[in-house]
């Protein structure tokens, strides 16, 4: 079963649009292996966000993203690297397919409430980067067995 690296962006927590993107996650039939609430130094932004060193958003891409607290999220369906992009909708939210989280949830184009790993490779990158292999649920964990 795939995993991928969520994060639930500054602008959509300090909306208050969490409990609904958790939600929205959820019936699309994602599990969630691993969760927490952190406020990103400048460091670790720039870490996270390396790839763009040099584009010209850079800059104001780390400010928004140590602006407030992040959450960040293991998801593991089938294909979800590419089922959580599909949810998350494009880049810039004023493009993307109705329903998804960033059309609903999204401000503008750096603004835009979620990110998700790109790939497979970036995902694992992107979840050692948040999470220790001990803080992730086995997923057997997570289906309840009911007397
Ligand atoms: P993400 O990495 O956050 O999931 O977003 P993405 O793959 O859809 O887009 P990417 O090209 O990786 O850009 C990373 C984040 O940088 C901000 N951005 N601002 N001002 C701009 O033109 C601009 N372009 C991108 C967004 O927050 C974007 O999600
Ligand atoms: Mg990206």
């Amino acid at each position: 079963m795939e995993q991928t690296l969520g994060l639930i962006k500054p602008d959509a927590i300090a909306a208050g649009h969490a409990g609904k993107i958790i939600d929205h996650i959820l019936k699309a039939g994602f599990q969630i292996r691993g969760l927490k609430m952190i406020h990103l130094s400048r460091t670790q932004a720039e870490a996270f966000y390396a790839v763009h060193r040099e584009r010209p958003f850079f800059a104001d891409l780390v400010e928004f993203m140590t602006s407030g607290p992040v959450i960040a999220f293991v998801l593991q369906k089938e294909n979800a690297v590419t089922a959580y992009r599909e949810l998350m909708g494009a880049t810039d939210p004023a493009k993307a397919a109705p329903n998804t989280l960033r059309a609903l949830y999204g401000q503008n184009i750096e603004r835009n409430a979620v990110h998700g790993s790109d790939s497979v490779e970036n995902a694992q990158r992107e979840i050692s980067f948040f999470f220790t292999q001990a803080e992730l649920i086995p997923a057997q964990s997570l289906t309840l067995s009911v007397a």
